[in-house]
């Protein structure tokens, strides 16, 4: 029962960072048809809009480049797919960040460009725009898909449910009034971004709720290595709470932002309350060790002294990092330590690709954070998912618009998923409540540190939490409902994930499986 009102893509995506641009840029550069899906409506809406440090290169040397990607990730990087991003990296950047978005990167004095370094990274091989790289990158992207003739965006629309139909993807029901609306596709590319949602801090936006993740997993597609939810070790640890939320009132944030690994590759310092630079005896390469290593120091040190700053007395701060500082100076800093404590960052895993995107559903796709290609492992290095993005993003886009074009969107005989709003009287506080305990549950259970019992016990109340919002979700559609859904459903499989995985490694730390003390300069 096909509705008078079938509307058709060839090539859709969804999710509006810059893998679901470069997604559409390289459909839309092969002939194909493109529509844009984005339940945004501003940029900064998407995670890529808050990047700040930067997009590594591989700087003439990949070999360089590859050794530090699967380093930073304990060893556990799929070589495979390093190799792709590692390959497509340097003439990615070329071709789309430079020939045709002119993105101006920083330079220097003598008009090279000023590679920055982060950690874990053994050169400096990282372009970047200030420490507001995402911004200055997505703006004209943005812009670009949306002057494009063969790519229509349409703003504010979210996806609530794949369309499948005898283990394929036939597009995607979206929010539209009043029913929810069918978009029929020849394919279907995922771009939807992280999970930053589950957590009460995050250094993403609060759009991120995991929905391509919880859609596919929902439709079938395997996911894989979602016990890795990477933790920034430097996160702004202001006391005030400030909430960014547009539609969960009540279910207020941590006021935090970033403070990019930029400023320790320049030379910043982490303290503890005492005043002592701790990062030497935890790591050889102290403040520039990997992010998991760092990110559980801090915390240590947090615990055992109160506090942990990040010292930029050695940097020329309000000169050379001026967004960053000028958050700071906002919030009242006028010195030179910044508190800091780590916070949800990057979701390792997602939904399970090869190395053009392609999930375990035919016609189906993924790209950037909600797809695990094996790039990371179970820790992402630096500067990495800019890329990564991008990579695949292209790659998926092409390779889409080749399958799409052997099956034009038929939606005969294919029924959308009947997604009637029966009762529109929503509580206003369900979904806010819901998504309130929802964090509190992932924070204290499932935060840096797992411990076994605490995994099981979180598997418990999200299972319950799950079965709640599912009744909700039958009968409305709501867009915080889907969210909350979403966020439910990823949560739950993170749990899941954790608790399979018995070993620690990386940024899936297992109480009572400690892993070796690094070597430390001193040793
Ligand atoms: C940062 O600027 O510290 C974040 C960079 C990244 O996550 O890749």
């Amino acid at each position: 029962n096909v509705a008078a009102t079938t509307e058709t893509a060839a090539v859709l995506v969804v999710g509006s960072g810059i893998a679901g641009c470069s997604a559409a840029l390289a459909a839309a550069r092969e002939g194909a048809e493109v529509l844009l899906l984005t339940k945004a409506t501003k940029p900064d809406d998407a995670s890529t809009d808050w990047a700040q440090g930067g997009i590594s290169t591989t700087r003439g040397d990949p070999a360089a480049l590859t050794e530090d990607i699967i380093a930073a990730s304990d060893g556990t990087a799929d070589p495979d797919a390093v190799d792709v991003l590692v390959e497509h990296a340097d003439a990615a950047v070329e071709d789309v960040l430079l020939d045709t978005l002119k993105i101006g990167f920083d330079e220097t004095d003598s008009g090279e460009f000023d590679y920055a370094r982060e950690a874990a990274h053994s050169e400096n091989r990282i372009l970047h725009v200030d420490a507001a790289t995402g911004t200055h990158i997505l703006r004209p992207f943005l812009n670009y898909v949306d002057d494009h003739e063969r790519i229509e965006v349409r703003q504010d629309t979210a996806a609530l449910e794949l369309i499948t139909h005898e283990g394929r993807v036939h597009g995607v029901v979206t929010d539209e009034a009043p029913d929810g609306h069918p978009i029929y596709a020849g394919t279907t590319i995922l771009a939807t971004g992280g999970i930053g949602a589950l957590y009460s801090r995050s250094t993403n936006p609060d759009d991120a709720t995991g929905d391509g993740i919880a859609m596919a997993a929902l439709a079938g597609a395997d996911v894989a290595d979602l016990e890795y939810v990477q933790f920034h070790p430097t996160a702004y640890a202001g006391n005030e709470a400030r909430s960014t939320s547009r539609r969960r009132d009540g279910a207020a944030k941590q006021d935090t932002f970033l403070l990019s690994e930029a400023l320790r590759g320049e030379g910043a310092l982490l303290r503890n309350a005492d005043g002592e630079r701790f990062m030497p005896d935890y790591h050889s390469d102290a403040e520039l060790a990997p992010r998991d290593v760092v990110a559980r120091a801090v915390e240590t040190e947090r615990e055992a002294t109160g506090e942990v700053v990040l010292d930029v007395s050695p940097l020329e701060f309000d000169a050379e990092f001026p967004t960053i500082a000028a958050k700071c100076r906002d919030r009242g800093i006028e010195g030179d330590e910044i508190p800091v404590a780590p916070c949800e960052h990057f979701l390792c895993g997602g939904i399970a690709v090869d190395d053009r995107g392609r999930t375990s559903l035919d016609r189906l796709y993924a790209v950037g954070e909600c797809a695990r290609t094996g790039v990371h492992g179970a820790n992402r290095l630096a500067s990495t998912s800019l890329l990564e993005g991008l990579v695949w993003g292209l790659r998926a886009g092409e390779d889409a618009a080749g399958a799409g074009a052997d099956s034009d969107p038929d939606p005969t005989g294919v029924d959308a998923p009947d997604l009637l709003n029966r009762d529109p009287d929503l509580p206003e506080r369900f979904a806010a409540e819901k998504f309130e305990r929802l964090q509190r549950t992932m924070d204290e259970y499932l935060g840096l540190e797992r411990d076994p019992e605490e995994v099981a016990r979180a598997g418990a109340v999200l299972r319950r939490l799950k079965g709640e919002v599912d009744a909700y979700t039958r009968t409305r559609t709501a867009r915080d409902l889907y969210e909350l859904r979403n966020a439910s459903v990823v949560a739950l499989l993170i749990a899941r994930a954790a608790s399979e995985n018995t070993e620690s490694v990386g940024c899936h730390h297992v109480v009572g499986d400690e892993q070796a003390p690094e070597q430390t300069a001193d040793d």
